[in-house]
């Protein structure tokens, strides 16, 4: 089970909820059944609107990433994924810092994922 904690401005104050192992919701789906408000738009990793920045418990373990075509296409644009950041987690399955929250799907790992409030603002 991963424990994915919620941070906003524009929140009253850190919120954690569980994300079940097996599960397949992406972080957007598990912030909305929790009332966690990150702004989004279109949910295919096309708008942006849903950027997050995400922050690993233990950062030193490696993760399988799955980073879509769509997501990295969309995250460079923003400046958000660096060719290195590409490398890191295809190559040493190092996670990047900034993913979609439409497109991201917390496995077992803790996670930390922080927002603006403002669309595409993470
Ligand atoms: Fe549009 Fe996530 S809601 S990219």
């Amino acid at each position: 089970m991963a424990t994915v904690t919620f941070t906003s401005p524009i929140m009253h104050g850190p919120k954690s909820v569980y994300a079940v192992a097996g599960d397949t919701k992406t972080i957007l789906v598990l912030a909305e059944e929790n009332h966690i408000p990150i702004p989004f738009d279109c949910r295919d990793g096309n708008c942006a609107s849903c950027l997050i920045e995400v922050t690993y418990a233990e950062p030193s373990v490696k993760k399988g990433i799955t980073l879509t075509e769509k997501e990295k296409l969309k995250l460079k644009e923003l400046g958000k994924l660096t060719a290195q950041d590409i490398e890191d987690a295809e190559v040493r399955d190092l996670p990047p810092p900034y993913r979609l929250a439409c497109q991201f799907i917390a496995r077992d790992e803790d996670v930390t994922v922080s927002f603006s409030g403002a669309p595409g603002g993470a």
